[in-house]
């Protein structure tokens, strides 16, 4: 069968109005803006409010990316949600959408892959486009994160805020598109960021919500490293896999988790500074969306533009990881 490229032909971003300040911060918990912003470059990050959930964010986001792609809801065969903070448990935040942009000729379904959610969509759709299963599909990464986060846990609720970015997929030219992808996982380290309580293991009790078990825990200080090095490694592969040198790669999205994290991934790639971008003191860490969003300004900004040749790269709880390299 021929091999058609796939590629992104379409982004958009949305995330709340509501802004959580470091100084907001230093009111609920004891800790620091310096303390913040040394240990992760985070100033402030975007909050949903009481009446705001992930869907808004993801549909707002999907729409303004087939605005972009100059493509209509009926278009679109598949959507895939990426999310870790879903609407509700079921139906799945992707049929949700689906819904809400009137795309009814889609499949809409969920991938639980947390900050690595976005690269596991495009790595699953991109197959099918190949392969001619589909024409146009959509990626969406959406999170409403502060609702898991504990606010009486100052090793976590600094880090996450909300928002959502989404991708439109089609066929595009030979050359472009994605041209190498891959993604992992290694539940082994599932203690070091997770959410226990709400599922079947440990239902929804007085005594788990007593035991904030159904809000996020993480070992960050272990997940630090074990982050900087998958990225790095699976970053390398994925460069060679595409036939390219490092020098080849115009510009580095990595999910924004920490700009220490930013930092040392990019320095084992050898990539300098000027060439990765950073969001990160505007946004936090937004798990999935956090690339899908970035990318959407290096767009908007013209960071950007035809023939740039961007490597993508993520990690979060699972563990999950990923790599995209992929010319515009
Ligand atoms: O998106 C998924 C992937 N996410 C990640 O990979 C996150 C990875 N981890 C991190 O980004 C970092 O580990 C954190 C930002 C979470 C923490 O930074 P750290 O440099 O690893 O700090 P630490 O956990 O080793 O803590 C150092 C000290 C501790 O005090 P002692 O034990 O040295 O007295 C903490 O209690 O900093 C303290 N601390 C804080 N102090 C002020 C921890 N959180 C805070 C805080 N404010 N918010």
């Amino acid at each position: 069968m021929a091999s058609q490229n796939a590629g992104i032909i379409g982004m958009g971003h949305s995330y709340p109005e509501g802004i959580l300040t470091n100084a907001d911060l230093e009111k609920i918990v004891e800790t620091s803006d310096e303390w913040i912003t040394t240990r992760t470059g985070i100033k402030q990050r975007h909050k949903a409010a009481e009446n705001e959930y992930t869907s808004m964010f993801g549909t707002e986001a999907a729409k303004r990316a087939l605005e972009k792609a100059g493509l209509r809801p009926e278009d679109i065969e598949l959507i895939v949600c990426a999310t870790t903070t879903p609407d509700q448990i079921l139906p799945c935040t992707g049929a949700i959408i689906q819904a809400q942009l009137g795309a009814h000729n889609a499949a809409g379904m969920d991938v639980f892959a947390a900050c690595s959610g976005f690269l596991y969509g495009i790595t699953m759709v991109e197959s099918m486009i190949r392969t001619g299963q589909i024409k146009y599909a959509l990626v969406i990464g959406a999170e409403v994160l502060t609702k898991y986060v504990d606010y009486t846990d100052r090793g976590t609720c600094i880090l996450f805020g909300d928002g959502a970015g989404a991708a439109v997929l089609g066929p595009v030219p030979e050359d472009k598109g994605i041209l190498a992808t891959k993604i992992r996982s290694d539940g082994r380290f599932e203690e070091q960021l997770y959410c226990p309580g709400g599922g079947t293991k440990y239902g929804t009790t007085h005594e788990t919500i007593d035991k904030r078990m159904h809000y996020f825990k993480m070992k960050g200080n272990e997940l630090f490293k074990v982050a900087v090095r998958s990225m790095a490694e699976i970053s390398a592969e994925m460069i060679e896999k595409a036939g390219l040198a490092v020098n080849d790669i115009d510009l580095v999205i990595p999910h924004q988790a920490n700009q220490r994290i930013t930092d040392a991934v990019a320095s084992r790639l050898g990539v300098p500074e000027e060439k990765v971008y950073s969001n990160i003191a505007m946004h936090g860490n937004t798990s999935s969306a956090s690339i899908p969003i970035a990318m959407d300004e290096c767009i908007e900004s013209g960071r950007i533009t035809e023939g740039t040749t961007v490597l993508l790269t993520a990690f979060g709880g699972g563990v999950t990881w990923g790599g995209t390299v992929l010319r515009f």
